[in-house]
């Protein structure tokens, strides 16, 4: 069933590809982390948004599927750690 779930979703990033330059900041009890979408843009799009164009949190509910802390945090660090580039401290990112 899951399977079959992010097949669709591919279809659906496939049909989309609108690009949001911008900065996210996502407040955290650790602190607050900070997104720049234009620096990552060179990435493919896909390597992030593996369900379609929308905000990771639409699914990430911890219901839906995994929570954000999780998804992010698999997303964000894994990519940083497997390039050897970008933040892997807790404290990189999380700023207070
Ligand atoms: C390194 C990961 C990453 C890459 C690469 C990336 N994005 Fe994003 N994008 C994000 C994150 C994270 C958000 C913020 C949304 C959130 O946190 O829920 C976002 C937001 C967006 C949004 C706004 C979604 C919404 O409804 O809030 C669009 C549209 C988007 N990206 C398109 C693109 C396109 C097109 C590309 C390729 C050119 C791209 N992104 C590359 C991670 C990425
Ligand atoms: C349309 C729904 C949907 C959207 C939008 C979505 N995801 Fe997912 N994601 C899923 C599902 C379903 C799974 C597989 C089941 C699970 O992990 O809960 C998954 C799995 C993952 C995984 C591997 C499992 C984990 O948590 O370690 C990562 C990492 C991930 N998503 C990151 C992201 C990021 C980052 C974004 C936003 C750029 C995003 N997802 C947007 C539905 C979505
Ligand atoms: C696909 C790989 C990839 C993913 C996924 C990714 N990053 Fe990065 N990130 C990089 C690389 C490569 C750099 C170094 C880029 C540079 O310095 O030119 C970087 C740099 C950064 C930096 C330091 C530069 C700055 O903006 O201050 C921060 C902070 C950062 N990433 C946050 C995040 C967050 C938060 C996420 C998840 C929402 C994320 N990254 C997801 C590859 C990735
Ligand atoms: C690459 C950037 C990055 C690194 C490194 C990182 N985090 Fe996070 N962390 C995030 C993002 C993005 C979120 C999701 C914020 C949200 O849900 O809005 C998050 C969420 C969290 C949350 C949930 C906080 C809340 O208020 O819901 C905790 C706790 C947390 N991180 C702890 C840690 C710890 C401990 C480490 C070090 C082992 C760490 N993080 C390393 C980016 C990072």
């Amino acid at each position: 069933m899951k399977k079959l779930l992010v097949a669709l979703m591919l279809v659906a990033f496939a049909a989309t590809s609108v690009y949001a330059a911008k900065v996210y900041t996502y407040e955290t009890k650790m602190g607050n982390v900070t997104f720049d979408h234009d620096l990552h843009k060179g990435m493919g799009c896909k390597d992030c948004h593996h369900a379609g164009m929308k905000g990771c949190k639409e699914c990430h509910d911890g219901e839906k599927a995994s929570s954000a802390k999780e998804a992010y945090h698999a997303n964000c660090m894994g990519c940083h750690k497997d390039q050897g580039q970008g933040p892997t401290g807790c404290k990189e990112c999380h700023v207070k």
